[in-house]
């Protein structure tokens, strides 16, 4: 069964639809889009490996061709080279204005190919094809698109959304364990910003769809996707609600950058980690009860993520190093740091004067416990 979660933005508005065998009936669901039958589609050698010939059979099931560009996997292809490769080799293939551009895979292809365009010939239409569980309930859905500079992720982009998101829940069995956990700090996320309900959901289900049931799996991308969708309506580029998404992300970002953006903490690991980081901060600040952060942590812990300091591997920096790394955050307004903090679980607001003694105390704690 195919759910639809529409993003109703007028002009801009989209579906998302997830569901299992979308990738092969991929030709079907594209083909009211096009202006003539053929797309091009951007993708990395991994997805390329394991589901471009079903992309490839399900569009031509539908008289469609394509030409695939297939980029290298991982961060660093989100960059200016491959971005600027990326551009020509579409201008090569004489994508027009009324054209369909197809991103095939994680969120790094999502947000790169998204991003070429939103500038190509001043904007074409493109197709989210989201490969990865993380890109299913996050960067495929609200026109975030961008490139990393040397500067920091994500520096340079545009908001440009999709036409149409196809999250096939059947490409999730083909990820690592670890990527799909990353992913799921995400799905955690969104409970713990606007849903208590969900949240509770999480708990009951989440080792199960873990363990890989696709029903189980479908409703929490849905559920995920719903709650974003609602957001973006509200907030389309960020000027207030829309913030609360980085839930997590302020601590998250600074840990990856600590740890280098490598494998010893990926993305969603960090987001799942300042989620923690940001309930206790809350917690600490007398907002909420101390039985909110540890009841996240123990859903951490039940889903064998990581969920304190103490669980990323290898040095990291003091509490004034991490601070500093906060601060370089691109979500400093003015010379001041803001958080999302939350009342309880599913009640996150953003905050923007934050008192930064007890942020570094908390952060002081964990790194204690480590
Ligand atoms: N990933 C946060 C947002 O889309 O706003």
């Amino acid at each position: 069964m195919t759910e639809i979660v529409h993003v109703p933005l007028g002009e801009r508005a989209y579906d998302v639809k997830i569901g299992t065998g979308l990738i092969a009936r991929a030709g079907a669901e594209i083909a009211p889009l096009l202006g003539r039958e053929r797309v091009a589609v951007v993708t990395e050698e991994n997805v390329a490996r394991l589901h471009l010939e079903t992309l490839r059979a399900g569009l031509a099931a539908a008289g469609i061709e394509m030409e695939a560009l297939v980029l290298p996997a991982g961060e660093s292809t989100k960059g200016w080279a491959e971005f600027s490769r990326t551009v020509e080799w579409l201008l090569e293939r004489k994508v027009e204005r009324n054209d369909m551009v197809v991103a095939f895979g994680g969120g790094v292809i999502g947000d790169l190919v998204g991003f070429a365009a939103a500038i190509l010939r001043r904007g074409v239409r493109f197709v989210q094809i989201p490969t990865t569980l993380l890109a299913q309930v996050d960067s495929s859905v609200g026109g975030k698109t961008g490139i990393n500079s040397p500067h920091g992720k994500n520096l340079i982009g545009a908001f440009h959304q999709p036409s149409l998101v196809l999250a096939d829940i059947g490409v999730l069995s083909t990820l690592a364990p670890r990527d799909f956990l990353a992913g799921y700090g995400e799905v955690v996320k969104y409970g713990g910003l606007g849903s208590l309900d969900f949240f509770e959901w999480l708990e009951a289900n989440g080792p199960a769809l873990a363990a890989g049931d696709e029903g189980l799996r479908a409703e929490a991308v849905r559920r995920s996707v719903q709650m974003k969708a609602d957001i973006v309506a509200a907030d389309e580029t960020e000027q207030g609600v829309r913030a609360l998404l980085n839930l997590g992300h302020t601590f998250g970002h600074a840990l990856e950058a600590a740890t280098g953006f490598s494998q010893r903490l990926l993305h969603g690991e960090g987001v799942a980690i300042g989620c923690a980081l940001a309930f206790e901060t809350s917690a600490r600040l007398g907002l909420m009860s101390q039985e909110s952060p540890s009841r996240l942590r123990a859903h951490l812990a039940a889903m064998g993520m990581k969920k304190d300091l103490a669980d990323i591997p290898g040095e990291l920096p003091g509490a004034e190093g991490l601070m500093a790394l906060m601060a370089q955050d691109k979500k400093v307004q003015a010379g001041r740091l803001r958080f999302i903090l939350a009342r309880g679980i599913g009640e996150a607001f953003l905050a923007d004067d934050v008192d930064l003694d007890v942020v570094r105390g908390v952060l002081e704690e964990a790194l204690a416990a480590r």
